[in-house]
């Protein structure tokens, strides 16, 4: 579902949880609050058991290069299998209530759980782009990870 303001306190916790500050940015309410309401942004959040389990920030929504990016994800409890889950349901939700015809995310290239969960959906390792971070004051480099609507329409069909 789609996030709302009154979701930022839990979106915030979420992303500073312990052990995620070396993979996910953190935003201030401020930040949180512009992005959330601008029509770049769109928040989504997922639901387990009517508790939120965690979030999604797509940036580019129905952008007019048809190229959508997984801004942020993060889920509270990692490793479970929610994070593919939550990221499932943002790739259908780009691909059928948009025009997209990409959809990409950056990671840290030692970031093994994010990659293998995004592999999982369908998402492919396209390289390095170096430098392309600003992260905690330093520049670092991230691997580009994309889907193509074609690759999209063939996973659901099968
Ligand atoms: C990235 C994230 C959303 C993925 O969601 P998740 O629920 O943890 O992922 P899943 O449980 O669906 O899948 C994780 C996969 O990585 C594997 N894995 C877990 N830890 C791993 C590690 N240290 N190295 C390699 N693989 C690992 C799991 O076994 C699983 O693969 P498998 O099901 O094929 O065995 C979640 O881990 C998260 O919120 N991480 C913290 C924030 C973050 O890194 N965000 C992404 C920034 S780009």
């Amino acid at each position: 579902m789609r996030a709302t303001e009154n979701d930022l306190p839990f979106i915030m916790a979420t992303e500073r949880r312990e052990g995620y500050e070396a993979f996910v940015g953190r935003w201030d309410e401020t930040r949180h609050r512009k992005a959330l309401l601008d029509d770049n942004h769109t928040y989504f959040l997922g639901v387990g058991d009517s508790l939120p389990i965690g979030f999604v920030i797509l940036r580019g929504w129905a952008s007019a290069e048809f190229v959508t990016l997984v801004k942020r994800i993060a889920v509270v409890a990692s490793g479970q299998g929610q994070g593919r889950m939550l990221l499932t349901a943002a790739v259908d939700r780009v691909f059928v209530e948009t025009d997209a015809n990409r959809l990409c995310i950056g990671l840290f290239p030692d970031n093994h759980r994010a990659r293998r969960a995004y592999e999982a959906v369908g998402f492919k390792a396209e390289g390095i782009a170096r430098g392309s971070a600003f992260f905690n004051g330093e520049h670092r480099d991230e691997l580009v990870m994309a889907q193509l609507r074609p690759e999209w329409e063939k996973r659901r069909s099968e």
